[in-house]
């Protein structure tokens, strides 16, 4: 634990509910927006199921796990029944079917880490990535879509810390740091670590919901509406747990040894995983177990250069909340 953890936030931190809110509301999708997804989801399983009568579509991702941005593009997936298709072939081949609708800029990325076609759709004007079987990714997503329907400070820390992500510039896997979805974690486990916590852990619960994609087992309690006012007895504020957010990833969290679980709803050693090594590109300098895909640490993408940043930008908004007479417009400033 380092010397500058503070236990105690600066005393006015309740005066900038209102800002973080503010930015919160601004960030929520229309219901129009909704509504022209749905539309074009209609045109795309019209093609799909033309072409594959048992295939199906899913939305995953930020569509469809509630901490989407107002104006994201859509993420679908195309599930195909079976698990052993060639995913190249089908993705050219609906590349194809696409290209002869009035879509714009259909492009199937073969070659991808998650092969893709990629296309722009004029009427909506909605940008959607469709990749094929990956299923694990659609029940990742009603996992964080069921934990944000229990509190809805998870969604509204979400909302800020992506904000902060996206403004600081630490949001690009591509450059080492982190995913939406591996922030989306961060808040999750932060919010079952305070006391009293203020959301559980829904895979540490009796078993509602239980499905086998890829040979993983997964399962989970999920009548979330079984749970409201869980974390009602809890009663910090959006600005004292976002201020306790950056002072805990700041100055708190053990990067030498930890490894922050969902599953658990608790740490876990770097030890026990077996991270305590660089294997491959994997270096494990900031640990976020995947929920589902166990041995998937998603601070894989972060490498020895990318580390110093995030935990820079960790600390530079921990100072900001502390003492900066004006933090909400300090914190989102661009880089
Ligand atoms: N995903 C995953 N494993 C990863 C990264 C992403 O399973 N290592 C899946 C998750 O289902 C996630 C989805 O892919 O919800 C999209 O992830 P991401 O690109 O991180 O972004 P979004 O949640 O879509 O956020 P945004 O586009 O708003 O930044
Ligand atoms: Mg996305």
């Amino acid at each position: 634990r380092n010397h500058r953890s503070r236990t105690e936030c600066r005393g006015d931190i309740n005066r900038l509910n209102a800002h973080f809110l503010e930015i919160y509301q601004s960030l929520i999708p229309p219901e129009e927006e909704k509504e022209k997804q749905k539309q074009l989801m209609a045109l795309l399983n019209k093609h799909v199921t033309n072409e594959w009568p048992g295939a199906r579509l899913y939305l995953y991702g930020s569509c469809a796990n509630s901490f989407g941005f107002s104006k994201s593009d859509i993420d679908v997936c195309l599930a195909m029944g079976d698990a052993d298709v060639d995913r190249s072939e089908i993705l050219l081949k609906l590349a194809d079917i696409l290209k002869s609708d009035n879509l714009e800029n259909v492009q199937a990325l073969t070659r991808a880490r998650v092969p893709i076609v990629k296309l722009m759709d004029p009427v909506t004007g909605i940008s959607c990535d469709i990749c094929v079987n990956n299923l694990l990714a659609v029940i990742n997503t009603k996992l964080l879509r069921d934990y944000s329907k229990i509190d809805v400070r998870l969604r509204q820390l979400a909302f800020i810390v992506k904000h902060w992500a996206k403004s600081r510039g630490v949001n690009e896997t591509y450059q080492g740091t982190l995913s939406s979805y591996a922030y989306v974690l961060m808040c999750i486990h932060f919010l079952q670590q305070r006391t009293p916590s203020i959301l559980p852990c829904l895979q540490g619960m009796e078993i509602t919901y239980k499905v086998n994609v890829d040979n993983v087992e997964c399962s989970y309690f999920d009548q979330v509406d079984k749970l409201q006012g869980f974390g009602s007895r809890n009663g910090e504020s959006i600005s004292q747990l976002v201020w306790a957010f950056f002072n805990y990833w700041a100055y708190c969290h053990d990067y030498a040894n930890d490894v922050i679980s969902i599953r658990m709803g608790n740490l876990l050693s770097k030890r026990e995983k077996d991270w305590t090594r660089r294997i491959g590109n994997d270096r494990h300098l900031i640990c976020i177990e995947d929920p589902f895909e166990v041995s998937h640490d998603l601070g894989r993408v972060v490498d020895k250069r990318s580390i110093r940043v995030l935990r820079e930008e960790f600390e530079r908004a921990a100072e900001i909340l502390q003492y900066d007479p004006n933090p909400c417009v300090k914190l989102f400033e661009p880089y």
